[in-house]
């Protein structure tokens, strides 16, 4: 994980835009809701023997909250790599607000990471660095922001995830579901189009997941942000979750609302999220 760590604290900082940007990017985004922020098609990816993905075709609509779920090693994190292009698949297509960008190089990903932040289990934080260090980093490397503009900023984002006055403390100097909190803060610093989250919630506690819950609601009601989110949470999935998705054998076994997962006759997508083991894995 470290490795993706590193990587996810370089897309953090990539996925910085200016605020002009923003501004010129939501228009659009306001006027036409229902367009696919990304659309996804027979998508493959393998490790050396081991097929991860298979196939997997799906779409995320702009301003949706799309939930991903599924048994640990389906391949969930992989699909959030893919989105984000940290990986490249094997084949497919990966169609981000109309552009295609498996296969990009690193530096013609540039423009969609600014896009899109991406928030790792871990939070992946800059240890040395201070809490507003930590989230001022990607105002300082993507935008022209004075000193003055950049404290406010940062307060602004420590006030959304509800931390503040903690601009001083070091990371080690937090608990996990603040350092998540902070990590949460930096990847909304440049205010992206679109937030991929890795199991937000793993290790926190009931009351910490439900405000992560409604940050990630509120960032969708207040700034239209999409949001792509993989847990093993259901309270998390059931509240914030528009669509939800049961990966399982390389490719989306269900896809649809609430309502009609509770009403799937998928005896093995039924057992998973009724938490009853032997009949998933019997599968
Ligand atoms: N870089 C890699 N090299 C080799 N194998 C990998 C790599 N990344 C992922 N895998 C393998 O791909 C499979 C899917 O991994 P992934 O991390 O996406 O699972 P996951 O669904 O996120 O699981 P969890 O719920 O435990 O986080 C696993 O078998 C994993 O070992
Ligand atoms: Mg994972």
């Amino acid at each position: 994980m470290a490795d993706h760590d590193a990587r996810s604290a370089q897309s953090d900082a990539r996925s910085a835009q200016s605020d002009a940007r923003s501004a010129q990017s939501d228009a659009p985004r306001a006027q036409n809701d229902a367009k696919d922020l990304y659309r996804v098609e027979a998508l493959s990816k393998s490790y050396g023997k081991l097929k991860v993905l298979d196939n997997l075709s799906f779409n995320v609509l702009q301003r949706e909250c799309f939930v991903i779920m599924g048994r640990s090693g389906t391949g969930k994190s992989v699909t959030l790599r893919l989105l984000n292009g940290l990986e490249s698949p094997d084949s497919g297509s990966i169609r981000f607000d109309g552009q295609e960008i498996a296969g990009l190089r690193e530096k013609e990903l540039y423009p969609v990471r600014e896009r899109v932040a991406m928030l790792f289990q871990s939070g992946a934080l800059f240890d040395s660095m201070n809490v507003y260090e930590n989230i001022a980093f990607p105002l300082r490397e993507h935008t022209d922001l004075d000193e003055d503009a950049i404290a406010a900023k940062v307060k602004e984002k420590l006030e959304t995830v509800r931390l503040s006055g903690i601009e001083e403390k070091l990371p080690s100097d937090l608990s996990g579901g603040m350092r998540k909190r902070v990590a949460l803060a930096r990847s909304l610093a440049l205010d992206p189009e679109a937030v991929l989250f890795d199991e937000p919630t793993s290790g926190l506690d009931p009351v910490t997941s439900a405000t992560i819950a409604d940050l990630i609601v509120s960032a969708r009601e207040k700034h239209n942000v999409t949001s792509v989110v993989v847990t093993h949470d259901l309270a998390l999935a059931r509240r914030v979750g528009d669509r939800i998705a049961f990966l399982d054998g390389g490719r989306f076994r269900f896809v649809g609302t609430w309502e009609e997962a509770d009403a799937a006759e998928d005896d093995v997508f039924s057992a998973f999220l009724a938490g009853r083991s032997e009949e998933v894995d019997a599968a």
